[in-house]
């Protein structure tokens, strides 16, 4: 039920780890699952030199911060923005309806480091919104809640 590369990525994820000294952290949580991510990003000139990440989550959450981390890398600040949950997903050949919400973790703990990032440096970046203030925020995702 897995594509390949959501496999790949899970079993040798990218860019794990902490940024010592990073432009801008983001942690997020989903209250549902207890699954929590952290992207660190290192930003030059506005542009994001590297990107890491630490995943306590599922499978999925952890293929997709990997194929995030690598997708915004080398991109401004404006167009990792533009990567959503939904590219993420077809960057990754999909997921599994109960597993969009592990996505949703990857989109808001980049928009969150950017926040950080955006905060320290007194930017405006348009589009970006703040974060939730805690961990407990999530998505609607009570139609994704599957019976176990
Ligand atoms: Fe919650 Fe994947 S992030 S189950």
């Amino acid at each position: 039920m897995y594509s390949e590369k959501v496999i790949d990525h899970f079993m040798n994820p990218r860019n794990v780890g902490e940024i010592k000294d990073a432009s801008g952290s983001g942690t997020v949580g989903n209250a549902k699952c207890g699954d929590i991510m952290k992207v660190d990003l290192k930003i030059e000139n506005g542009v994001i030199k590297d990107a890491k990440f630490k995943t306590f989550g599922c499978g999925a959450a952890i293929a997709t911060s990997s194929i995030a981390t690598e997708m915004i890398i080398g991109k401004t600040v404006e167009d990792a923005l533009k990567v959503t949950n939904t590219s993420v997903m077809e960057a990754l050949d999909g997921l599994p309806p109960v597993k969009v919400h592990c996505s949703l973790l990857a989109e808001e703990a980049v928009q969150s480091a950017l926040w950080d990032y955006a905060d320290k440096n007194n930017l405006v970046i348009e589009g970006l919104k703040k974060p939730a203030p805690d961990q407990e925020h999530h998505h609607d995702i009570d139609n994704e809640v599957v019976n176990v």
